[in-house]
């Protein structure tokens, strides 16, 4: 309710506090959260082993891999994923996480890109946000991003597509509540990249946005775009506090 009600005021739902909200991870049957607790039976962590060594692996023309210049990514990426996307300087625009690993890529390596959603990002993306398991969602304050979350705030609450339903019409006002089958969860993107059963393998958080937007009948914007950083944006401000699932299972 408190969520609701600084969403109508038109502010950023961060004054809603943590134990008001629910996680997708809450909504489950008790047999998927034990799935995704158990390092043994969590599908996601197939991606993390990939990803721990690409993070090894030369790259590019002086042969430097990740572990070059960022040494143990238990130290060097821990909380990395609680507070991305992030300002890149180089750019004046914000990334994600899996956009700063490709800008890694070309820019300090030297290596051919990789694209949002492809498997070897998806799985560097999963052992970067590994290193934050459990740890609070905490935005990055930096005052340019504030603009991109206002932006995000926007086009979630707009009405999109043939079935012209927001984003808002069924994470706020219907969370909880069901849709056919699936329980409507509040959509808080705290698990991603995640392994979803549907999927049958790991994928991002703009795929999953791209699979709502399909949903009401509306065209989805490419993985990586600008909107999408944006809807990010917002969303990991809404879920400030909440902790964050890597690797996420959901069904
Ligand atoms: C018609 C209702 C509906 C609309 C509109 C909708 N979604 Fe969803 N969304 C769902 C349902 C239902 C799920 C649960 C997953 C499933 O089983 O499909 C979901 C799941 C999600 C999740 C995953 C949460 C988790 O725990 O991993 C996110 C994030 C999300 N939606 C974001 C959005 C965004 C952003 C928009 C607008 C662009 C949107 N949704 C529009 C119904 C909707
Ligand atoms: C040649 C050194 C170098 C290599 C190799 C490199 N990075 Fe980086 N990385 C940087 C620098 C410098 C930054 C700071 C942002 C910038 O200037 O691009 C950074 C930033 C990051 C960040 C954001 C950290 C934060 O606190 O915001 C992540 C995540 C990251 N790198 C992951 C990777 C991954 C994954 C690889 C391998 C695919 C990699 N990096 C390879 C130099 C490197």
């Amino acid at each position: 309710m408190i969520l609701r009600a600084a969403l109508l005021a038109g502010g950023l739902a961060t004054a809603a506090a943590a134990e008001d909200r629910r996680t997708g991870y809450e909504m489950m049957s008790p047999e998927l959260r034990a799935m995704q607790d158990d390092e043994m039976s969590n599908p996601g962590m197939l991606w993390v082993a990939e990803g721990a060594a690409l993070w090894e692996a030369p790259e590019g023309p002086a042969g430097r891999s990740c572990a070059g210049c960022h040494g143990e990514a238990a130290q060097s990426m821990a909380g990395v994923a609680a507070r991305y996307p992030a300002w890149d300087e180089a750019s004046g625009a914000p990334v994600d996480l899996s956009g700063r690993i490709a800008l890694c890529r070309t820019r300090h390596q030297g290596a051919e890109a990789l694209e949002h959603e492809s498997r070897p990002l998806l799985a560097l993306a999963a052992y970067v946000a590994r290193q934050s398991d459990g740890r609070p969602i905490a935005p990055d304050p930096d005052p340019r991003l504030d603009p991109w979350r206002e932006t995000g705030r926007v086009l979630f609450t707009a009405r999109m597509g043939q079935l012209n339903l927001a984003c808002a019409n069924c994470h706020d006002d219907h969370a909880g509540g069901r849709l056919g089958a699936a329980p409507i969860p509040e959509a808080h993107p705290t698990g991603y990249p995640q392994y979803r059963l549907q999927w049958e393998e790991m994928g991002g958080l703009h795929r999953r946005f791209g699979n709502c937007l399909t949903g009401i009948r509306a065209k989805p914007f490419a993985a990586g775009s600008p909107d999408y950083v944006a809807l990010e944006l917002y969303l990991m401000s809404r879920a400030a506090g909440l902790p964050l699932e890597a690797p996420a299972v959901r069904p």
